[in-house]
């Protein structure tokens, strides 16, 4: 059964207005009981409020999501930077904001927000002066606000107050046990029962309570918790959720994204699975499990901030897509020398490893398990090996043979997919040597794999990927390249060559960039259209795949992608006047063959969209519309091809008025499975 829970109300005035900026995408006015409509983008049902014109409206418990958390402590007004962390967070979706600080010898709440705008002003009128406390931008799971002051407790007097992320599954059955114990509860927010549960394990010593609260914990979280009876310190906690450390001079800070606490510090610390930290003005110190203490490596995260602002474009996604260029060189910057690749500074993977390879997967999900079938076609062409590429969800389940002969990869922009992440437990209990393709440096991924190759693509906000993705593409090729000249399967000229055209790469999509006006005019005329059909063939068909899915992440039209060879073979059953068909046919080694598509598609009377490379006269006889890119090596097509489909899917979403930076349902690290 579905559970519905009640974020908040709206009256009937903030929605005819359309004043509170929280409410968006709203169908016209009056809604109907029973009625769904989007709150911040997540689906909502319509109710009456005793028989009120004033609306109810009630969110989905299955479609929650979590937002983030941000924690402070040092010399500066934690007012300021807790609300500045929150900014950074606010493009992971939340419904209520609130924030614990300390302000003359007590511990403030401040919370009740929608916005994090709306709790900036309530915290002007306060001001507390306090230079420790936490913060927390949410999504409603179990009720809502999730910083609570864990007093009812009445035979105790101590009092911590909870910044949680994330879902305890074993929730009810602890609530259960409390309650029989005498504990009571003022609220159904399982954050309430993690309090109440520290509570029970607290003697005195935090480190001891926490400890015990760990091992009672099962679901995901995140935790970041203050005391106010000894306001020096902070304390996280880390249980499937992702949290860093940062280390200032004089302050400390944690946040679940590197992004809210980079103005500060870029040296941090990632915290795993069971970790426990104590933050203070001095330093952070670092438990395990058991108590006992940690050491950790730390990480200077060399992210330009300004990277993560809008500067001047709509939306994340289209600032995204034009920075591809400039990622793109810096995904080679010192990875080119002597005009050949070399990992040999970065990778611990060495060349007598390298020579005892007898096979190579590719594990991901989602737009990065499609840039790893575009480079296992790369993989196969370059390197004497067997290559497997699968998606994690599916990997992690299968009775695959790995040995230490494998190089099992995992690719991840997040590295906190929570199936990657459990398909590289299994491939390293099972004998395999894993290594990390992630964007981020800090994550989960790349601390558990024996090797991390970083995209150093700077921050993607927008949920949809595409920086990442070419990123993706560029790093798993470089690594094919490497691992080829290793194993002596590629020769020294073929091997500059393909360097020579890597180099030339980031220009031709800066060049594809600047025919953007071309797929905007295109996107006019197909935003109405309920169905697209993808096709491509060889190294076209993960393009294919990946067009697909970036349309219907943003513009919610639904889109399917096939190899086109297997037209025939069942979706040309689909193909009509009413159904756009997408066809990738650049100039490869099987374009005839990708014509005949075009043709057969045609025939069928669909309006015939083609990718392909300038000068193919060809494709516009053939095709209605053509979107031309820059020639380039058959190898490399996808590096350009996929650039309009991008922007495609970004136009599309835009004419439809779809909230592009975070289309419904998804989130930009999904780390629960
Ligand atoms: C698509 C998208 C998702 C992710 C998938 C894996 O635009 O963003 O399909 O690619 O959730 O995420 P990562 O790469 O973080 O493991």
């Amino acid at each position: 059964m579905k559970e519905w829970l009640a974020p908040g109300l709206v009256t009937s005035q903030l929605t005819r207005s359309g004043e509170d900026r929280s409410y968006r995408r709203m169908p016209p006015w009056p809604w109907k009981m029973g009625q769904e409509v989007f709150l911040q983008n997540r689906r909502a049902i319509c109710g009456t409020k005793g028989g009120q014109s004033s609306c109810v409206c009630c969110v989905r418990r299955d479609e929650a999501v979590v937002c983030g958390i941000v924690g402070y402590i040092g010399y500066r007004n934690a007012c300021s930077v807790l609300l500045d962390g929150l900014k950074r967070l606010e493009y992971r979706v939340y419904d209520s904001v609130g924030i614990a600080v300390n302000n003359s010898k007590k511990i403030e709440i401040i919370k009740e927000a929608s916005m994090v705008s709306d709790l900036e002003r309530i915290v002007k009128e306060i001001a507390p002066s306090g230079t420790q406390g936490i913060g927390n931008a949410r999504w409603a799971n179990h009720g809502g606000f999730s910083v609570v002051k864990a007093h009812s407790c009445p035979s105790r007097d101590k009092h911590f107050i909870l910044a949680h992320n994330g879902i305890i599954e074993n929730c009810s059955e602890l609530k259960e046990t409390l309650l029989a114990e005498g504990f009571n509860f003022t609220s159904e927010r399982d954050t309430e029962v993690i309090a109440q549960l520290l509570m029970k394990f607290y003697d005195g010593d935090v480190l001891k309570a926490l400890t015990s609260l760990q091992g009672q914990l099962k679901g995901s979280y995140a935790l970041a918790i203050v005391d106010e009876e000894d306001m020096d310190h902070i304390y996280c906690m880390r249980g499937g959720f992702p949290m860093v450390l940062g280390m200032g001079e004089g302050e400390s800070l944690c946040a679940t994204d590197t992004l809210a606490i980079l103005p500060y510090t870029k040296n941090v610390i990632s915290m795993d699975d069971g970790d426990i930290a104590e933050l203070s003005s001095q330093g952070i110190k670092l438990y395990d499990a058991k108590g006992s203490p940690l050491q950790k490596k730390n990480f200077f995260i060399d992210w330009d901030l300004s990277s993560a602002e809008k500067r001047g474009y709509p939306h994340f996604m289209l600032k995204e897509i034009h920075e591809q260029g400039g990622a793109f060189r810096s995904t080679l910057e010192g990875r080119l020398i002597n005009g050949g690749v070399d990992f040999s500074g970065e990778l611990a993977l060495n060349e007598e490893v390298i020579k005892r390879l007898r096979a190579i997967h590719l594990v991901a999900c989602g737009t990065s398990y499609y840039a790893s079938l575009i480079a296992e076609r790369a993989f196969e062409r370059w390197c004497d090996l067997d290559i497997k590429v699968d998606v994690a969800s599916e990997y992690r389940y299968r009775n695959i043979r790995l040995s230490p002969n494998t190089l099992a990869v995992f690719v991840s922009q997040s590295g906190e997919t929570a199936d990657t992440l459990a398909a590289q437990r299994r491939a390293r209990e099972l004998g395999a040597y894993s290594l990390a393709v992630t964007n981020a440096q800090e994550s989960t991924l790349a601390s558990c794999c024996d090797d991390v190759l970083l995209l150093k693509a700077g921050p993607e906000i927008g949920v949809a990927a595409t920086k990442t993705f070419t990123g993706q593409i560029a790093v798993l090729y470089l690594l094919a390249i490497y691992i080829a000249k290793m194993r002596g399967t590629l020769t020294p000229r073929m091997e500059k060559e393909l360097i020579d055209e890597l180099i030339r790469l980031p220009y031709k999509i800066e060049a594809t960039l600047e025919r953007e006006h071309v797929v905007e005019e295109l996107a006019s005329n197909f935003s109405g259209s309920q169905s697209f059909l993808f096709f491509g063939r060889g190294i076209s068909y993960p393009v294919a795949l990946e067009g697909a899915l970036k349309l219907k992440e943003v513009s919610y039209i639904h889109a399917e992608a096939f190899a086109a060879g297997e037209m025939k073979h069942g979706p040309i059953a689909l193909i009509d006047s009413n159904v756009p068909v997408l066809i990738v046919a650049p100039k490869d080694s099987l374009h005839e063959k990708t014509l005949s598509s075009i043709k057969e598609a045609k025939a069928r009377r669909a309006p015939v969209i083609a990718v392909g490379f300038d000068g193919d006269e060809q494709l516009a006889n053939d095709a209605s519309h053509v979107l031309y890119v820059p020639p380039t090596r058959e190898e490399f097509s996808p590096f350009v091809t996929v650039v309009p489909l991008q922007l495609l899917a970004y136009y599309m979403a835009k004419k439809r008025g779809c909230e592009i930076d975070s289309p419904r349902h998804l989130t930009k690290s999904v780390t629960e499975e």
